[in-house]
């Protein structure tokens, strides 16, 4: 059967692969600032890319995870041990994936659509998360911003995106949980899918909406008839 001419693009962290889960190690070095500290960690490593970005002082992302995780560290008194702190970022690179993923994954598989997992982080880091979470081979390539030295939501990375898979903007779909890379997508031309993972939150008032909204990736197989 051949491939149906959509694309769909599935950003990584915080849509296949949940960024909170080291909530439970955490508590056992930092006690009840735990979940805290996961969820400033992740806040924290999104705006130091944007930073880098509008800076063009371009490292990897896991340059911004680890300056990330010393910035919280710092801002919350914890002071890890070197030690600690390179276990907790060996742990970050074997995060578990969420519930949904893998059957969502396989019944669009199925039906055979162009499937990317497409992300800030490296092709080399996002290849051995997805292996460790037994999803890469429900890929057919791994897209990384790498290429562009630069990070979402600057539009040439989403450029960067359509000429890899050498697809039209209005072929392709965008789906993730983080409102700014689905607003990125949507300003480039791409049509986009905000996964509302949680009830609370909230999509930003701009002029770039999500062509659909979805609460679970299982939602996912009727949303491109
Ligand atoms: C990614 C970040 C934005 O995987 O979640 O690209």
């Amino acid at each position: 059967m051949t491939k149906s001419q959509q694309v769909l693009a599935f950003d990584v962290y915080g849509t296949l692969i949940d960024t909170q889960a080291l909530t439970h190690e955490l508590s056992k070095l930092c006690g009840d600032k735990a979940t805290f500290f996961a969820k400033l960690w992740r806040e924290k490593q999104v705006e130091y890319s944007f930073r880098r970005g509008l800076m063009q002082r371009y490292e990897t992302f896991e340059v911004c995870t680890k300056d990330a995780l010393r910035f919280v560290d710092r801002h919350l008194n914890c002071e890890f041990t070197e030690q600690q702190k390179s276990q907790l970022m060996k742990s970050y690179e074997a995060l578990p994936a969420f519930d949904d993923v893998k059957e969502s994954l396989n019944i669009l598989q199925r039906s055979n659509y162009q499937i990317y997992a497409f992300s800030n982080g490296t092709t080399d880091a996002i290849e051995s998360l997805l292996t460790q979470a037994d999803l890469v081979h429900l890929f057919d390539d791994i897209i990384s911003v790498d290429a562009v030295q630069s990070f979402k939501p600057n539009p040439a990375v989403y450029q960067h995106l359509l000429n890899t898979t050498g697809t039209k903007a209005d072929q392709t779909w965008l789906i993730s949980s983080n409102p700014f890379d689905v607003s990125g997508a949507v300003s480039t031309g791409l049509k986009s899918v905000w996964l509302k993972r949680h009830a609370e939150q909230t999509f930003d008032p701009w002029e770039f909406q999500p062509t659909v909204t979805i609460e679970t990736l299982l939602d996912l197989k009727d949303c491109f008839d």
